[in-house]
């Protein structure tokens, strides 16, 4: 299993270019199954989640094909040869639920595993279940999988989530869009990466109005065509590298970044003394003066703060001037980060969903171990301004979600390496 090195060096200047956005990318790959006809994603990102999502719709029988060093991805659903996602790759991944609600509209059935447990949490999928069901799908669960079936085809409805869920909310617009009649989503999740969902299934002839509001109002239509779209920046790797110079200095510019994708990070950023400003080509970041000032921060949907970014977020507070205190109130278990950082001679306490960090001067290189995708990065980031050296193990899981991140980090003067193992 490869490590990453990482020696803290102080400040970091120039350019980082922000890929695509992996949730979305997750979520408009699924797409393709609503259609015969070819789907291009381009802005694709290259990530581990993206072949995994390759793997199982070419399970399905979709053809999907890397294009241009993997930023382009080509797919056609003409013909589907299978109807059920298999443990073996939903385990790997959540996001292959997403599958659900195409499969359901396109064939009319679709068998899929129960993903099981998350280390961030456990992730049920209730949410999904009862909106598909509220189309007139019907559900049961045998031997771990989803059996779903719409014998006379879903049918337009009203219906209110008890959560803003992304995954549900992802997976009712794509299975009403060839439903009969309208439906009425309420209380929608809001994120960028909904809003690009809708366009691009717009784009393949959907009538969609409302998204990025909590309403989302589906006409559906008898068939979805082709259609050609651009993926949205990743608004989490963006927070991600903004965090880099702000917790070492420096002046660094993220290509394609955006305001409107992050404005609850870029208001704590703010707070804790850190300036973001737009520029031609995207966002440039730097902090204003001496030590950041510790901040509260609370994860909330879409338009608040990311729970995506609150382990990086930790990373920067662990050296701020006072107490923060950090809520997490999407996952029930993403504090994992915590116990590595305190390695690196942080001062964190946590308590059920919060944690209260008290700020030291510096932190200090260790060994630490990678447990998700989000914390992984938030190790790096520490490592980057700790004295001496952090080796991050388990960056599996950082393959999940940063492409080309020691080349990235490199780019703006970091000393970090990966080392094979
Ligand atoms: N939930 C339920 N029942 C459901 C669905 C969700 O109880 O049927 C709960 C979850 O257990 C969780 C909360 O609702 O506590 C939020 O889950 P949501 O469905 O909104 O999230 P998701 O669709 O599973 C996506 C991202 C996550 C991101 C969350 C929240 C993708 C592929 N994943 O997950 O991304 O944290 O939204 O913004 O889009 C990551 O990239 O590191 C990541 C975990």
């Amino acid at each position: 299993m490869d490590s990453i090195l990482v020696t803290g060096n102080g400040p970091l200047n120039g350019q980082i270019p922000i890929a695509g956005a992996k949730n979305a990318c997750l979520t408009l790959m699924p797409a393709t199954l609503l259609s015969e006809e070819p789907l291009t994603l381009t802005n694709a990102p290259r990530l581990s989640d993206i072949k995994t999502m390759t793997l199982l719709l070419q399970s399905l029988g979709a053809e999907v094909s890397a294009l241009q060093d993997g930023k382009v991805l080509a797919m056609s659903s003409h013909d589907l040869t299978s109807h059920t996602a298999d443990y073996d790759i939903v385990r790997k991944m959540r996001a292959s639920n997403l599958v659900l609600g195409p499969m359901l509209a396109r064939l009319g059935h679709a068998v899929v595993s129960l993903p099981g447990g998350c280390a961030i949490g456990a992730r049920p999928m209730d949410l999904h279940i009862e909106a598909l069901e509220a189309l007139g799908a019907e559900i049961e669960l045998r031997d771990g999988y989803l059996h779903a079936k719409a014998p006379g085809g879903l049918k337009g409805a009203v219906h209110e989530m008890r959560f803003a869920s992304v995954g549900a909310t992802e997976n009712m617009v794509m299975a009403a869009t060839l439903a009969k009649g309208t439906t009425v989503l309420k209380n929608a999740a809001r994120e960028p990466e909904i809003v690009d969902l809708v366009r691009c299934l717009r784009a393949m002839g959907a009538q969609i109005a409302g998204e990025g509001t909590p309403t989302i109002e589906i006409q559906g239509v008898d068939r979805l065509h082709g259609a050609t779209h651009q993926v949205v920046t990743d608004r989490i790797e963006l927070g991600t590298y903004m965090l880099a110079p702000a917790i070492c200095g420096g002046e660094v510019e993220l290509l394609g970044g955006r305001l409107d994708l992050i404005g609850a990070f870029v208001e704590k950023l703010d707070a804790a003394g850190i300036d973001v400003a737009e520029t031609d080509k995207g966002l440039k970041v730097s902090r204003r003066n001496g030590r950041v000032s510790a901040v509260d921060v609370t994860t909330e949907p879409f338009p608040g703060f990311p729970t995506d970014l609150q382990a990086q977020m930790m990373a920067l507070l662990c050296t701020a001037e006072g107490t923060s205190v950090l809520e997490e109130k999407i996952f029930e278990n993403r504090f994992m980060h915590a116990p590595e950082l305190t390695r690196m001679g942080a001062r964190i306490e946590v308590h059920g969903g919060t944690a209260t960090v008290r700020g030291v001067e510096r932190l200090k290189g260790a060994p630490v171990m990678a447990t998700d995708l989000r914390a992984s990065v938030s190790l790096i980031l520490a490592g980057l301004a700790a004295e001496g050296e952090t080796l991050v193990s388990r960056v599996y899981h950082l393959d999940r979600g940063y492409e080309h991140v020691v080349q990235k980090l490199e780019a703006v003067g970091a000393k970090i390496e990966r080392i094979k193992g």
